[in-house]
């Protein structure tokens, strides 16, 4: 704690120098980088950040409406939040290829974040960014991760970097030292593309709904077997086909649900965690019970390699 206020102390004296009384632009995906990044800003210039979330309808259950509630209404953040959920969703209806689904929401997600950076464009001269260290070393060949990068020429920004030099636990650890909520500061991974790449195929409103749905239940349960921040990803995956079932006597179609949850350290390989069989079990029955829609769950024993860890 006594180096993580050492470190807030230097890094809010650093942008100070670096912004004067300028404007700085921020993607807030409510991700853990952007998250601390933003607490980080807001500490030492206030609203001379301007935050913007994207809402692309991919998000998990409630994250949108956390990344509101703590930036705007508890942090007093100028957060600009665009609900682009039907121009996502109607760009990638009948999609079904997986590296095409991602470069739709990749492109459309800067298109839309560029169309907010022209809006305030001439008041901004900064671009705040969640670099990390490991995203400087880090090179995955294997699947086209996203992120804001690719902003056209005539946008020039300086970039604001303050956590670039740290690892996840430390950006953890200055984001708790900030007072951002521990859901936030434990939040594990999620993808860019995010719901989008587990709501498998082309995606459709009603499935992607009960994805959600799922993947909420499945958190609510983690978190309540006290597995948050202990299993370093889990998330349900709904594949695009049905399966036979029976609901109150009566013959149900419905989509199976598919758990996922994997240990690792880099994501280059992971493990699957031998979980608890009464926690699986009741993960289960509130699928089967709240869920409509969902008919199966299966849990997925596939390590990576070779297995990656999404579906898609
Ligand atoms: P895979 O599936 O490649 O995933 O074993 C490794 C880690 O990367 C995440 N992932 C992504 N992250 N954009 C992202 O920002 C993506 O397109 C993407 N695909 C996978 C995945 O959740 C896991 O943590």
């Amino acid at each position: 704690p006594e180096q993580a206020k050492a470190f807030i102390d230097e890094q809010v004296e650093a942008i100070q120098a670096q912004v004067g009384d300028q404007k700085v632009l921020l993607a807030l995906s409510g991700g853990v980088d952007s998250s601390v990044v933003a607490a980080l800003l807001i500490k030492a210039i206030g609203k001379q950040l301007i935050c913007v979330h994207v809402n692309h309808g991919l998000m998990r259950k409630g994250e949108s409406e956390q990344v509101v509630d703590v930036f705007q209404n508890q942090l007093d953040a100028n957060l600009v939040y665009v609900d682009a959920v039907d121009r996502f969703l109607s760009l990638l209806d009948g999609v079904a290829e997986p590296e095409a689904k991602r470069k739709i929401i990749g492109a459309e997600f800067i298109r839309v974040f560029e169309e907010e950076a022209r809006k305030v464009g001439d008041e901004v001269s900064f671009l705040a960014q969640g670099t990390i260290y490991p995203d400087i070393l880090e090179s995955d060949g294997v699947k086209a991760h996203h992120n804001v990068g690719g902003l056209p020429d005539d946008l020039q920004f300086e970039l604001c970097e303050p956590v670039k030099l740290l690892y996840k636990d430390e950006v953890r650890v200055i984001g708790r030292e900030l007072g951002l909520p521990e859901s936030m500061v434990e939040r594990q991974p999620f993808p860019g593309p995010g719901l989008g790449v587990r709501c498998l195929g082309a995606i459709t409103r009603d499935r992607l709904e009960a994805l959600r749905e799922a993947d909420a239940v499945l958190r609510e349960e983690f978190a309540a077997a006290g597995l948050e921040g202990k299993v370093w990803q889990y998330f349900v995956t709904v594949p695009d086909f049905r399966a036979t079932g029976v609901r109150d006597g009566v013959r149900a179609f419905e989509w199976p649900a598919i758990i996922r949850a994997v240990n690792t350290v880099d994501a280059m390989t992971a493990e699957v965690p031998e979980l608890d069989w009464a926690l699986l079990k009741k993960i289960t029955d509130r699928i089967l019970a709240e869920v409509p829609g969902i008919c199966r769950v299966c849990y997925d024993l596939t390590p990576k390699p070779i297995g990656t860890i999404e579906w898609e």
